[in-house]
């Protein structure tokens, strides 16, 4: 018997364990994914007018300068030679066609929440991509982090593998929601703080990086009233993810517009909404970046170690 807890778990694989999907389906799936997920966002160095998803735009990092590959489906210089299940262990484990540890600096961490039917789509739309021959350019990292053997010591304190686990408790639209948020679309990535390790700190989610990518300040998006959107209504958000309208008449700048304008803009209407309600449930927690005034040293705090 579905019991009212369980139905939000039944419905999930309802919509998630479906049939094989028709070709055509796959496709528009794969496109509709890799959208939301911000692919090309990464991969295409379009400031300096680079090709699409041949790589080589620079992510400046606390850890140093990271450029993305060329994941066109190249067999020379991209990734055309990787089999369906090299490009699943990418995204699910971070690790290369050859087994070596892929840095977070990719933010697999996320994706690894990912379904096998979405990895699957995403897999397909990105093989039929136009394939562009472009070498792949050095990341730019301090000695210590150049042996990606030590990335199997961060693997170990801080990847938590999936897929995806709804809960039975929440319904539909929340678990749709979390999905989107932490799987797809990855808020976490830049607007949870990272300890010194560069792991998340977990009391802190979505609570606001005062060391963003790009040295961005990524604001507190926790509904806290003081230093997050507890002040914001749903549709406050929702118009935000659309449009970057913010309540207060200003409207999104940095990485931000970017995230609208390439991915969430172009979901449905109830993706959206989902997103709101689940960022809308979180905790909320009074973040600490807000206090950090220009010129003083950071002051470091037990969450620095979590
Ligand atoms: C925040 C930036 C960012 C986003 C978003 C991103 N990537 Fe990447 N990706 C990277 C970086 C940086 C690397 C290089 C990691 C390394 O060298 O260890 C990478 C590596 C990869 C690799 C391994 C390629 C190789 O030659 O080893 C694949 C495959 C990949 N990304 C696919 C994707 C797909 C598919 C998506 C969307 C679902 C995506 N990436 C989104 C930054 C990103
Ligand atoms: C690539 C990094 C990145 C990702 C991914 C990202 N954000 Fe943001 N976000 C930012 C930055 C940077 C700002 C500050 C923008 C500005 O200065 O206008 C911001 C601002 C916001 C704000 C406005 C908050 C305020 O008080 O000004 C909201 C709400 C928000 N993001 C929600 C989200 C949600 C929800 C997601 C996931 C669906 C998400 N963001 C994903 C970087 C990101």
């Amino acid at each position: 018997m579905v019991t009212p807890n369980h139905a939000g778990v039944f419905l999930w694989l309802m919509v998630t364990a479906v049939p094989p999907l028709a070709a055509d389906d796959v496709m528009r799936q794969g496109e509709y994914l890799f959208r939301a997920a911000g692919c090309a966002n990464c991969h295409s160095d379009e400031k300096n007018k680079g090709a699409p998803l041949a790589g080589g735009r620079a992510l400046e990092t606390p850890f140093g300068t990271f450029y993305s590959p060329n994941i066109t489906p190249d067999p020379e210089t991209g990734i055309g030679r990787w089999s369906e299940a090299d490009f699943v262990r990418a995204l699910r484990e971070g690790l290369d066609d050859e087994g070596n540890h892929l840095y977070p600096a990719f933010p697999y961490a996320s994706y690894t929440q990912l379904t096998d039917a979405d990895l699957h789509a995403i897999k397909i739309y990105l093989f039929n991509q136009k394939p562009m021959r472009q070498a792949n350019k050095q990341h730019e990292l301090p000695w210590y982090l150049r042996s990606r053997a030590s990335l199997r010591i961060w693997k170990m304190l801080f990847f938590n593998p999936g897929p995806f686990q709804p809960q039975p408790d929440q319904s539909v639209a929340w678990n749709r929601g979390a999905y989107l948020a932490t799987a797809i679309a990855h808020c976490g990535e830049c607007h949870t703080p990272r300890n010194i390790l560069g792991g998340f700190k977990q009391s802190q989610r979505f609570a606001g990086n005062p060391d963003g990518v790009d040295g961005a300040k990524v604001p507190n998006i926790t509904p806290d009233k003081k230093t997050g959107i507890g002040k914001w209504s749903q549709s406050d958000l929702v118009e935000y993810l659309e449009t970057g309208a913010m309540p207060d008449g200003d409207y999104a700048g940095d990485a931000m517009a970017e995230v609208i304008d390439n991915s969430l803009s172009h979901l449905t209407k109830d993706d959206r909404k989902s997103i709101a309600i689940y960022v809308m449930s979180l905790p909320s927690v009074e973040s600490v970046a807000h206090e950090h005034k220009p010129g003083q040293k950071k002051p470091k705090t037990k969450n620095d170690y979590e």
